[in-house]
């Protein structure tokens, strides 16, 4: 068997098409969507992501702002500007880009950015929503992964779903939205005993360690679906993701590539989420 790729480009861009239409209506009624994104010090990769999310905006119709802090801001002036962006009208979502430096507490700037302006869907409010399966933002990585399977018309309910990973922006919230489609869900994650034979159970399974072409074919149940969440940069310095592409592709039925799988789907919900909060917030 070849597995059948499942191109998050391709679908983000139907996706981003969509919402370019939604952008228009706001406009004819007056209203621009805005992102705030804050970015505190100089990591490389942290600031490649926000440029993505900056121009994926400008693609969509959605007005960004950049706020780019030295790594010596303290969490005081964070909490300012994040306090700030809650009570500009012309904001609709803020994103502070994660990781933080280790002097600034990244719960406290969470709790303080407005639920309703939580476009990442990282405030408890919105994580205690989701559990319970309320209205809410999702976290936007676990929704796009979400959107792919579903693209794909892969039967959810009933099945089995394994997590590798327990991140609180990745692993243990998608997990919780499969539960919330009616699957079966497993997490592995580093103390997990006998990994592979567990993750051989899987009809669908979700990698999201961050380690390097972790996981071989010996994981992968014949068949089954394989996302790959991982984004790493081999010693050549290419895009690697966190699965063994070419030997998992002999036995999966579908697999997400790396580059150009579940990351151009993670921005793509941050702009349905933008969007989706202009409409609620200007009801
Ligand atoms: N760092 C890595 N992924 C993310 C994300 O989805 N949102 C934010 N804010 N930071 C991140």
């Amino acid at each position: 068997m070849t597995a059948e790729l499942i191109s998050g480009k391709e679908l983000a861009a139907r996706k981003r098409d969509e919402m370019k239409n939604q952008t228009e209506e706001l406009k004819e009624n007056g209203v621009t969507p805005g992102l705030a994104v804050i970015l505190v010090g100089e990591d490389p990769a942290s600031r490649s992501y926000v440029r993505g999310k900056q121009r994926a905006c400008g693609e969509t119709g959605i007005h960004s702002e950049l706020y780019e802090l030295p790594a010596e801001t303290t969490e005081e002036e964070l909490l300012n500007k994040v306090e700030e962006l809650n009570d500009a009208d012309h904001i609709d979502g803020i994103l502070v880009q994660l990781p933080l430096p280790d002097h600034i507490s990244e719960e406290a700037v969470i709790d303080n950015i407005r639920p309703d302006k939580d476009v990442d869907g990282f405030h408890p409010i919105n994580v205690g929503k989701m559990m319970i399966g309320q209205q809410c933002f999702l976290p936007c990585t676990p929704a796009g992964i979400v959107e792919m399977v579903k693209s794909k018309e892969i039967e959810i309910e009933g099945r089995h779903v394994v997590v590798i990973g327990r991140s609180n922006i990745v692993g243990k919230p998608v997990g919780q939205l499969f539960l919330n489609e009616n699957a079966t869900v497993t997490y592995c994650h580093s103390r997990t005993r006998d990994m592979e034979s567990i993750a051989r159970q899987a009809d669908i399974l979700i990698v999201a360690v961050g380690k390097e072409e972790m996981v071989g074919k010996e994981y992968i149940k014949p068949g089954a679906v394989v996302i790959d969440v991982g984004v790493n940069r081999n010693n050549e310095g290419n895009l690697t993701g966190d699965v063994k592409f070419e030997e998992v592709k002999q036995v999966a039925s579908y697999l997400t590539p790396v580059p150009g799988g579940v990351g151009p789907m993670t921005i793509t919900m941050l702009l349905h989420n933008t969007i989706q909060s202009a409409f609620r917030r200007r009801q």
